[in-house]
């Protein structure tokens, strides 16, 4: 077997696992499911899913990971040695190629966006109208969308090439610090915006009657996909590591994650109101909103190329995670090399994406009840596959396993024994519990 990529350093790893969290979940998808479900009061579950669901959860696939130092589908059968609990992988590895298929897409539309910045001078004099208008005739349109969906396709095809260490490592490091940057100043920016005062209202008061749940689903089903989990990323990037203290490397993660979906909150709603945009708006809201906020700016146009380009980078090193996972499960399992399992890759996630891409067009075959491939894809993979690939990891790690070993390695990973006690308890049942009940609920067995 080719020898397994490891990270330099510790930061490395957790560069890369920011830049596989941080993507377009935080800037184009958490804005528009909070605006979707509540605003204010979809924040205040969202945070909570985070902090008592996500943590744990990230932390518990990290750790897995590191124990098996192989990819998801072959970690069960080292760790176990037996084929009961290979379908997680195989689970993980779907989740991730439907992931792919619309992600490619979205990250296409951030391509076009630079390219619209230059054509319309940062989209001067355009209205809330227009810019609607603008991004409707463009995924509808029949070359564009598949043109740059397929350059994205290539371009994180050939960093895989480069391998796991240059690819990743450096330029996360670099791309995540300037989006932070370039977020905040946005954050001023909009703050002046006029008429954007009703966006924080919405944002940030929560009105607890608008709580369903519906809702709650939607918060841990975002608050999973944000953070990565669910899918084997995770498992294969600790498969990684070497050193370091699991517990802060996971902290350092949801902080991150959080940070930047909050901010994008921040940058987004003023401008959704002082637009008179729907702010239930859906999957197009952050490219008519962004827009809005460059068109109205000095210098918008340095500044709107500028983000979409690293909005562009920060899709781009999450796809290179999951497709990283999905050439490591061929590589791992299905004993094939390394360039072919690359290609294998490509061309599946570009059919996928293909496919999502279609979907959006009025009346084609791919919709189901006049939704789009593309949504459901989305929706179930969120909602569902995510939290129960996690439910699944969860009842390996803290009930199948070999309990003394699964102790000794994480206190090894850094953890201290007070915490191992509170974490196992929370891992063993509170976690699994609060899913379980959701997925009742939502199958109408149970009602919250
Ligand atoms: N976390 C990524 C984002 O927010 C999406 C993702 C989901 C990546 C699941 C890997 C696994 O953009």
């Amino acid at each position: 077997m080719e020898e397994r990529s490891q990270f330099s350093s510790k930061f490395g790893v957790l560069a890369a696992a920011v830049g596989s969290a941080v993507g377009l979940g935080n800037i184009w998808k958490f804005p528009y499911v909070a605006g979707q479900n509540g605003g204010g009061a979809f924040l205040v579950i969202y945070l909570i899913c985070v902090l008592v669901m996500g943590f744990p959860a990230l932390m518990m696939e990290m750790s897995l990971g590191r124990m098996a130092k192989t990819s998801p589908i072959a970690a069960f059968r080292k760790l176990t040695g037996n084929d009961r609990w290979t379908f997680v992988g195989v689970m993980g590895a779907l989740s991730s190629f439907m992931v792919l298929s619309f992600y490619f897409v979205v990250a296409g539309w951030s391509l076009e966006y630079i390219y619209q910045s230059v054509r319309t001078t940062a989209f001067n004099g355009m209205n809330g109208q227009d810019l609607e208008m603008l991004f409707d005739s463009f995924a509808v349109s029949d070359c564009r969308p598949y043109i740059w969906l397929t350059i994205f396709v290539i371009l994180t095809g050939m960093l895989i090439l480069m391998g796991v260490q240059k690819g990743i490592e450096k330029g996360s490091k670099v791309m995540m610090t300037l989006l932070f940057a370039l977020l905040l100043f946005l954050m001023v920016v909009s703050y002046f915006t006029e008429g954007g005062r009703e966006g924080y209202e919405f944002y940030l008061k929560p009105d607890f009657s608008k709580i369903k749940p519906s809702v709650i689903l939607q918060a841990l089903g975002q608050s999973f996909f944000s953070l990565s989990i669910g899918v084997g990323v995770l498992l294969t990037y600790g498969s990684y590591v070497k050193k370091g203290n699991v517990v802060t490397t996971s902290l350092q993660i949801v902080i991150l994650d959080t940070l930047v979906a909050i901010m994008a909150g921040f940058v987004i709603f003023p401008s959704v109101f002082a637009f008179d945009i729907e702010p239930s708006e859906g999957a197009d809201m952050a490219f008519i909103a962004l827009p809005a906020v460059f068109s109205k700016m000095k210098g918008g146009l340095v500044i709107a190329i500028a983000f979409f380009a690293l909005l562009a980078m920060a899709a781009l090193t999450t796809t290179v995670s999951l497709y990283e996972m999905l050439v490591a499960v061929l590589v791992d399992s299905c004993k094939i090399k390394r360039f072919w399992a690359n290609i294998a890759v490509g061309v599946l996630t570009l059919a996928g994406a293909v496919v999502c891409c279609h979907s959006l067009r009025p009346g084609t075959v791919f919709q189901i009840g006049g939704q789009s491939l593309f949504e459901i894809f989305d929706y179930v993979v969120s909602n569902y596959m995510l939290p129960l690939g996690a439910l699944a990891m969860m009842v390996f790690f803290g009930w199948a396993y070999d309990q003394k070993k699964l102790h000794d390695a994480l206190i090894g990973f850094g953890m201290n024994e007070g915490f191992y006690k509170v974490y196992m308890f929370v891992i063993r049942y509170f976690v699994p519990a609060v899913i379980v009940l959701i997925m009742l609920n939502q199958f109408n067995i149970v009602r919250i």
